[in-house]
Protein backbone atom coordinates (compact mmCIF):
# COMPACT_ATOMS: atom_id res chain seq x y z
CA UNK A 1 0.00 0.00 0.00
CA UNK A 2 1.48 3.41 -0.71
CA UNK A 3 1.51 6.15 1.51
CA UNK A 4 -1.32 7.64 3.24
CA UNK A 5 -1.05 10.99 3.09
CA UNK A 6 -4.01 13.58 3.83
CA UNK A 7 -6.00 15.61 2.16
CA UNK A 8 -5.49 19.23 1.89
CA UNK A 9 -8.22 21.72 0.24
CA UNK A 10 -5.95 25.49 0.29
CA UNK A 11 -8.78 28.28 -0.26
CA UNK A 12 -6.12 31.68 -1.43
CA UNK A 13 -8.66 34.53 -1.16
CA UNK A 14 -6.39 36.90 -2.08
CA UNK A 15 -7.05 40.76 -1.88
CA UNK A 16 -10.39 40.16 -1.41
CA UNK A 17 -12.78 40.51 1.80
CA UNK A 18 -12.47 43.59 4.19
CA UNK A 19 -12.03 42.15 7.58
CA UNK A 20 -15.48 41.69 8.93
CA UNK A 21 -16.46 40.26 5.49
CA UNK A 22 -13.61 38.09 6.06
CA UNK A 23 -15.04 37.40 9.66
CA UNK A 24 -18.29 36.72 8.40
CA UNK A 25 -16.91 34.02 5.19
CA UNK A 26 -15.53 32.26 7.79
CA UNK A 27 -19.04 32.08 10.07
CA UNK A 28 -20.70 30.58 7.06
CA UNK A 29 -17.84 27.99 5.63
CA UNK A 30 -17.28 26.58 9.47
CA UNK A 31 -21.65 25.92 9.35
CA UNK A 32 -20.78 24.73 6.01
CA UNK A 33 -17.78 22.02 6.31
CA UNK A 34 -17.73 19.13 8.97
CA UNK A 35 -14.88 18.52 10.64
CA UNK A 36 -13.28 15.40 8.61
CA UNK A 37 -10.13 13.36 9.81
CA UNK A 38 -8.83 12.79 6.26
CA UNK A 39 -9.45 16.34 4.56
CA UNK A 40 -7.77 19.26 5.84
CA UNK A 41 -8.96 22.75 4.46
CA UNK A 42 -6.72 25.77 5.08
CA UNK A 43 -7.83 29.40 4.33
CA UNK A 44 -6.31 32.22 3.62
CA UNK A 45 -7.58 35.73 3.92
CA UNK A 46 -5.43 39.06 3.80
CA UNK A 47 -2.50 39.57 6.33
CA UNK A 48 -5.05 41.87 8.22
CA UNK A 49 -7.53 39.13 8.78
CA UNK A 50 -5.30 36.86 9.59
CA UNK A 51 -4.92 37.53 13.13
CA UNK A 52 -8.42 38.09 14.21
CA UNK A 53 -9.15 34.92 12.43
CA UNK A 54 -6.90 32.87 14.31
CA UNK A 55 -8.35 34.02 17.48
CA UNK A 56 -12.03 32.74 15.53
CA UNK A 57 -11.09 29.17 14.05
CA UNK A 58 -11.58 26.18 15.38
CA UNK A 59 -8.12 24.59 14.35
CA UNK A 60 -9.50 21.41 14.04
CA UNK A 61 -11.62 22.67 11.40
CA UNK A 62 -9.56 24.84 9.55
CA UNK A 63 -5.57 26.31 9.49
CA UNK A 64 -4.67 29.30 8.41
CA UNK A 65 -1.61 30.40 5.67
CA UNK A 66 -0.30 33.68 5.03
CA UNK A 67 0.11 34.62 1.54
CA UNK A 68 3.04 36.62 1.77
CA UNK A 69 5.86 37.84 4.41
CA UNK A 70 9.50 38.84 4.32
CA UNK A 71 12.14 36.19 5.33
CA UNK A 72 14.09 38.25 8.00
CA UNK A 73 12.86 37.63 11.32
CA UNK A 74 13.14 40.97 12.30
CA UNK A 75 15.27 44.25 11.79
CA UNK A 76 14.39 47.98 10.21
CA UNK A 77 12.30 46.89 7.41
CA UNK A 78 9.52 49.08 6.86
CA UNK A 79 6.00 47.67 6.05
CA UNK A 80 6.76 43.96 6.14
CA UNK A 81 5.75 41.22 8.53
CA UNK A 82 8.58 37.83 9.31
CA UNK A 83 7.80 34.56 9.68
CA UNK A 84 8.42 34.74 13.39
CA UNK A 85 5.98 37.69 14.04
CA UNK A 86 3.00 34.89 12.08
CA UNK A 87 4.58 31.96 14.39
CA UNK A 88 1.41 30.81 15.84
CA UNK A 89 -1.14 32.74 13.67
CA UNK A 90 -0.27 31.34 10.38
CA UNK A 91 -0.22 26.92 10.49
CA UNK A 92 1.48 27.53 6.66
CA UNK A 93 2.72 30.12 4.08
CA UNK A 94 1.91 30.48 0.34
CA UNK A 95 5.40 30.49 -1.33
CA UNK A 96 6.35 31.38 -4.81
CA UNK A 97 3.14 32.15 -5.83
CA UNK A 98 3.18 33.09 -9.88
CA UNK A 99 1.20 36.43 -9.04
CA UNK A 100 4.34 37.18 -6.59
CA UNK A 101 6.87 36.00 -8.94
CA UNK A 102 5.79 37.89 -11.80
CA UNK A 103 3.85 41.04 -10.49
CA UNK A 104 5.82 41.73 -7.39
CA UNK A 105 9.39 40.12 -9.25
CA UNK A 106 9.80 37.97 -6.60
CA UNK A 107 13.23 36.25 -7.25
CA UNK A 108 14.59 32.16 -6.64
CA UNK A 109 16.77 33.54 -3.68
CA UNK A 110 13.72 35.21 -1.86
CA UNK A 111 11.69 32.01 -2.83
CA UNK A 112 14.06 29.70 -1.00
CA UNK A 113 15.00 32.60 1.76
CA UNK A 114 11.23 32.13 2.50
CA UNK A 115 10.45 28.60 2.82
CA UNK A 116 13.72 28.32 4.74
CA UNK A 117 12.18 31.11 7.26
CA UNK A 118 8.70 28.89 7.00
CA UNK A 119 10.41 26.43 8.41
CA UNK A 120 12.42 28.28 11.18
CA UNK A 121 9.57 29.23 12.29
CA UNK A 122 7.43 26.32 12.14
CA UNK A 123 5.12 27.40 9.57
CA UNK A 124 4.65 24.93 6.96
CA UNK A 125 6.10 25.76 3.26
CA UNK A 126 3.62 25.65 0.45
CA UNK A 127 5.91 26.26 -2.23
CA UNK A 128 4.10 27.46 -6.05
CA UNK A 129 5.82 26.08 -9.00
CA UNK A 130 5.11 26.17 -12.92
CA UNK A 131 5.23 27.19 -16.47
CA UNK A 132 4.33 29.86 -18.04
CA UNK A 133 2.59 29.66 -21.62
CA UNK A 134 5.75 30.49 -23.14
CA UNK A 135 7.65 27.72 -21.55
CA UNK A 136 5.26 25.42 -22.17
CA UNK A 137 5.01 26.54 -25.99
CA UNK A 138 8.66 25.56 -26.10
CA UNK A 139 8.24 21.95 -24.41
CA UNK A 140 10.17 23.38 -21.35
CA UNK A 141 7.54 22.75 -18.40
CA UNK A 142 9.44 19.92 -17.07
CA UNK A 143 12.94 21.64 -16.43
CA UNK A 144 11.48 24.73 -15.23
CA UNK A 145 9.30 22.69 -12.73
CA UNK A 146 12.68 20.76 -11.38
CA UNK A 147 14.20 24.01 -11.55
CA UNK A 148 12.16 25.91 -9.16
CA UNK A 149 11.44 23.08 -6.83
CA UNK A 150 15.59 22.49 -6.53
CA UNK A 151 16.22 26.14 -6.90
CA UNK A 152 13.18 26.64 -3.77
CA UNK A 153 14.31 23.88 -1.87
CA UNK A 154 17.95 24.58 -1.53
CA UNK A 155 18.11 25.52 1.91
CA UNK A 156 16.05 22.28 2.99
CA UNK A 157 17.27 19.36 5.22
CA UNK A 158 15.53 16.18 4.51
CA UNK A 159 14.24 16.45 8.36
CA UNK A 160 12.58 19.83 7.22
CA UNK A 161 10.51 17.60 4.37
CA UNK A 162 8.02 16.83 6.87
CA UNK A 163 6.29 20.06 6.88
CA UNK A 164 6.43 20.64 2.83
CA UNK A 165 3.53 21.17 0.59
CA UNK A 166 4.23 21.54 -3.31
CA UNK A 167 1.40 23.08 -5.75
CA UNK A 168 2.12 22.42 -9.08
CA UNK A 169 0.30 25.92 -10.70
CA UNK A 170 0.94 26.68 -14.53
CA UNK A 171 1.00 29.86 -14.64
CA UNK A 172 -1.24 30.03 -17.51
CA UNK A 173 -3.83 28.50 -15.57
CA UNK A 174 -4.24 30.77 -12.69
CA UNK A 175 -7.09 33.10 -12.69
CA UNK A 176 -8.18 32.17 -16.38
CA UNK A 177 -10.37 29.39 -16.81
CA UNK A 178 -8.12 27.64 -18.61
CA UNK A 179 -7.38 24.39 -16.21
CA UNK A 180 -4.75 21.76 -17.00
CA UNK A 181 -5.87 18.71 -18.62
CA UNK A 182 -5.40 16.11 -15.86
CA UNK A 183 -3.25 13.84 -18.05
CA UNK A 184 -0.77 17.12 -17.98
CA UNK A 185 -1.20 17.70 -14.36
CA UNK A 186 -0.58 14.16 -13.72
CA UNK A 187 2.72 14.35 -15.83
CA UNK A 188 3.52 17.57 -13.65
CA UNK A 189 3.09 15.55 -10.52
CA UNK A 190 5.52 12.71 -11.92
CA UNK A 191 8.18 14.90 -12.42
CA UNK A 192 7.62 17.21 -9.14
CA UNK A 193 7.99 13.84 -7.10
CA UNK A 194 10.80 11.84 -9.32
CA UNK A 195 12.91 15.23 -8.58
CA UNK A 196 11.94 15.49 -4.90
CA UNK A 197 13.28 11.69 -4.56
CA UNK A 198 16.62 12.79 -6.64
CA UNK A 199 17.08 15.01 -4.42
CA UNK A 200 16.30 13.55 -1.01
CA UNK A 201 15.36 9.91 -1.68
CA UNK A 202 12.50 8.23 -1.62
CA UNK A 203 11.74 7.91 2.41
CA UNK A 204 11.85 11.43 3.46
CA UNK A 205 9.63 12.43 0.38
CA UNK A 206 7.04 9.98 0.72
CA UNK A 207 4.99 11.88 3.39
CA UNK A 208 5.33 15.32 0.81
CA UNK A 209 1.71 16.57 -0.29
CA UNK A 210 1.38 17.74 -4.43
CA UNK A 211 -1.06 20.09 -4.93
CA UNK A 212 -2.39 21.20 -8.12
CA UNK A 213 -4.05 24.80 -8.25
CA UNK A 214 -4.94 26.77 -11.31
CA UNK A 215 -8.73 27.72 -12.31
CA UNK A 216 -10.41 24.64 -10.67
CA UNK A 217 -14.01 25.09 -9.92
CA UNK A 218 -16.36 22.40 -7.82
CA UNK A 219 -17.13 20.67 -11.49
CA UNK A 220 -13.36 20.39 -12.25
CA UNK A 221 -12.40 19.61 -8.82
CA UNK A 222 -12.73 15.94 -8.32
CA UNK A 223 -11.31 14.96 -11.81
CA UNK A 224 -7.62 16.60 -10.89
CA UNK A 225 -8.57 14.94 -6.93
CA UNK A 226 -8.40 11.58 -9.05
CA UNK A 227 -4.99 12.12 -10.30
CA UNK A 228 -2.40 9.82 -9.10
CA UNK A 229 0.11 11.75 -6.71
CA UNK A 230 -2.21 14.36 -6.18
CA UNK A 231 -2.77 15.15 -2.56
CA UNK A 232 -5.25 18.00 -3.05
CA UNK A 233 -5.84 21.91 -4.36
CA UNK A 234 -4.67 25.39 -4.05
CA UNK A 235 -8.26 27.25 -4.95
CA UNK A 236 -8.40 31.27 -6.03
CA UNK A 237 -11.40 32.42 -7.18
CA UNK A 238 -13.96 29.39 -6.65
CA UNK A 239 -12.74 29.66 -3.08
CA UNK A 240 -14.81 32.67 -2.38
CA UNK A 241 -17.90 30.94 -2.95
CA UNK A 242 -18.90 29.25 0.05
CA UNK A 243 -21.30 26.85 -1.33
CA UNK A 244 -18.65 25.94 -4.33
CA UNK A 245 -15.46 25.44 -2.17
CA UNK A 246 -18.06 23.32 0.04
CA UNK A 247 -18.38 21.51 -2.28
CA UNK A 248 -14.88 21.16 -3.47
CA UNK A 249 -13.76 20.04 0.20
CA UNK A 250 -16.61 16.96 -0.11
CA UNK A 251 -15.32 16.02 -3.30
CA UNK A 252 -12.03 15.66 -1.32
CA UNK A 253 -13.37 13.55 1.09
CA UNK A 254 -15.02 11.37 -1.40
CA UNK A 255 -12.14 10.72 -3.35
CA UNK A 256 -10.58 9.31 -0.56
CA UNK A 257 -13.71 7.20 0.15
CA UNK A 258 -13.37 6.15 -4.02
CA UNK A 259 -9.74 5.39 -3.63
CA UNK A 260 -10.42 2.91 -0.49
CA UNK A 261 -12.88 1.26 -2.39
P1 LIG B 1 -7.50 30.43 -9.40
O1 LIG B 1 -6.20 30.75 -8.51
O2 LIG B 1 -8.14 29.22 -8.78
O3 LIG B 1 -8.33 31.66 -9.30
O4 LIG B 1 -7.00 30.15 -10.77
C1 LIG B 1 -5.36 29.72 -8.12
C2 LIG B 1 -4.21 30.27 -7.36
O5 LIG B 1 -3.99 31.48 -7.38
O6 LIG B 1 -3.48 29.52 -6.72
Amino acid sequence: MGPQRKKLIVGNWKMNLSVQEASLYLHKLSEMIPIRRDVEVVLSPTLLALQPLSLQINRRQFKLAVQNFYWRDNGAYTGEVSAAQLHSIADYAIIGHSERRYKFHETEKDIRNKVQAAVRNRIKPILCIGETVSERSYGETNDVVRDQLASGLANLTSDDLEMLVVAYEPVWAIGTGNNANPRDVADAVKVIRGELKHLYGAKATEDVRVLYGGSVTPSSAGDYLAVKGVDGLLIGGASLDGHGFTDIVKKAHTSIAVTKA
